[in-house]
């Protein structure tokens, strides 16, 4: 009797013990308030573009990465198509440390990155905000609980092939991000930052898609629609795979040299039937027998002349992308100031993507 006493007590005592335990973690988890985490992530973000203005164009890439497949805060190297993303997960990662008290997942703060990447690229003067709208993204449990290695292996997706024609990167869009004609068009002015790399992608496109690499604006499809556009070949060593890439200029220091791939001039020109697999192009750019016109073009005629549009079509089309995953519909009213935390559910485990956010 004075023995199953001891046991009773000693459960109550044990379990209560447990139940503060839990308590505490709750408590400890929402230490930081959700604002306070989101400057301490802004002004990270901004020090590491102040450091070095390149480092925009990869948490802009990172985020969308992340969100392929839904926004998880997981990267897989093992993906040759994640190449060169894995140094902005190591940059960010003190930042995720700093925050991991609030409701700010892994997930979250890549996304914050990306948006914020995209405020601070913008000329100042009449920049268009990108607000975190949506916190909540879950990460993936390999992920939130692994060191970087563990975290870098796991959760691998499939990736645009740079070799799309127009109805190929209208589906992959489509069915990734429920993203329609304008959308698309939209989105893939992001490559108005950053550059490509021999050693990553195996394209060179180092000096970027446009001249000024480093700023958020409409030059990329000033760019996508000038004629001069030469195709060359790139033979690579294993395991980075032979390409074909668009190029123009580099005659001279003031004319610089910028490249596209395939499925960036797709906005502009209809491969279809002229491409094969490798990404080699058998149709001329100009003159009699040329590819014909994209049915995007009209949206990047109209993006070339209004910066301002473009950006606000950007933004639209990149807050959609990066809840990815999630439910957001029916929910209204979230802003920078009161963000709404997300569904958990994962609405793309049926391969269907609902466009209602
Ligand atoms: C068909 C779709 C796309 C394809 C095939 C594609 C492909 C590529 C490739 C091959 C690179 C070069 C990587 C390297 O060599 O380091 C790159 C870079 C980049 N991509 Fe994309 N991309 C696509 C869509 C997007 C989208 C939707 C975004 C963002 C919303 C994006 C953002 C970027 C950025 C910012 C860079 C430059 C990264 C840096 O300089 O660090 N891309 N992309």
């Amino acid at each position: 009797m004075k023995v199953s006493l001891f046991f009773s007590l000693a459960t109550i005592f044990v379990s209560s013990a447990l139940a503060s335990e839990e308590d505490n973690a709750l408590r400890g988890k929402r230490r930081l308030d959700v604002q306070d985490a989101i400057a301490i992530v802004k002004n990270s973000v901004r020090a590491l573009i102040k450091d070095d203005p390149a480092n925009a164009a990869g948490f802009v890439r990172l985020a969308f990465h992340d969100c392929v497949g839904g926004c998880n805060g997981c990267l897989c190297t093992l993906n040759p198509d994640n190449n060169g993303l894995a140094p902005f997960v190591i940059l960010l990662d003190p930042t995720v440390n700093e925050v991991k008290d609030s409701e700010l997942s892994r997930a979250d703060v890549w996304a914050l990155a990306g948006f914020t990447a995209a405020e601070v690229a913008q000329y100042k003067k009449n920049y268009i905000p990108f607000p975190l709208e949506w916190i909540g993204r879950v990460d993936v449990e390999e992920c939130s609980t692994g060191d970087i290695a563990g975290l870098l292996e796991a959760n691998c997706d499939e990736f645009p092939s740079p070799n799309l024609a127009t109805p190929g990167l209208l589906e992959f869009m489509d069915e990734t991000f429920c993203f329609g004609n304008e959308e698309t068009t939209a989105i893939m002015g992001a490559h108005t930052l950053g550059e490509a790399r021999p050693e990553n992608s195996g394209f060179e496109g180092i000096g970027g898609w446009v001249p000024n690499m480093n700023k958020l604006d409409n030059q990329y499809y000033q760019q996508v629609l000038l004629s001069g556009w030469k195709q060359i070949f790139i033979d690579n060593e294993d395991p980075i795979p032979d390409r074909y890439q668009w190029i123009k200029g580099g005659n001279g220091p003031t004319d610089k040299k910028t490249f596209m791939l395939d499925s960036d001039l797709a906005i502009a020109v209809d491969f279809s039937g002229n491409l094969k697999p490798t990404g080699e192009v058998t149709c001329p750019l100009q003159g009699r027998r040329s590819c014909p016109f994209a049915g995007l073009r009209d949206l990047a005629v109209e993006y070339a002349q209004d910066n301002e549009l473009w950006v606000r079509d950007f933004q639209k089309a990149y807050a959609k992308m990066l809840v990815t995953g999630y439910d957001t519909c029916d929910v209204e009213g979230c802003t920078a100031e009161s963000p709404c935390v997300i569904g958990n559910e994962n609405i793309l485990d049926g391969e269907n993507c609902v466009a209602c956010n």
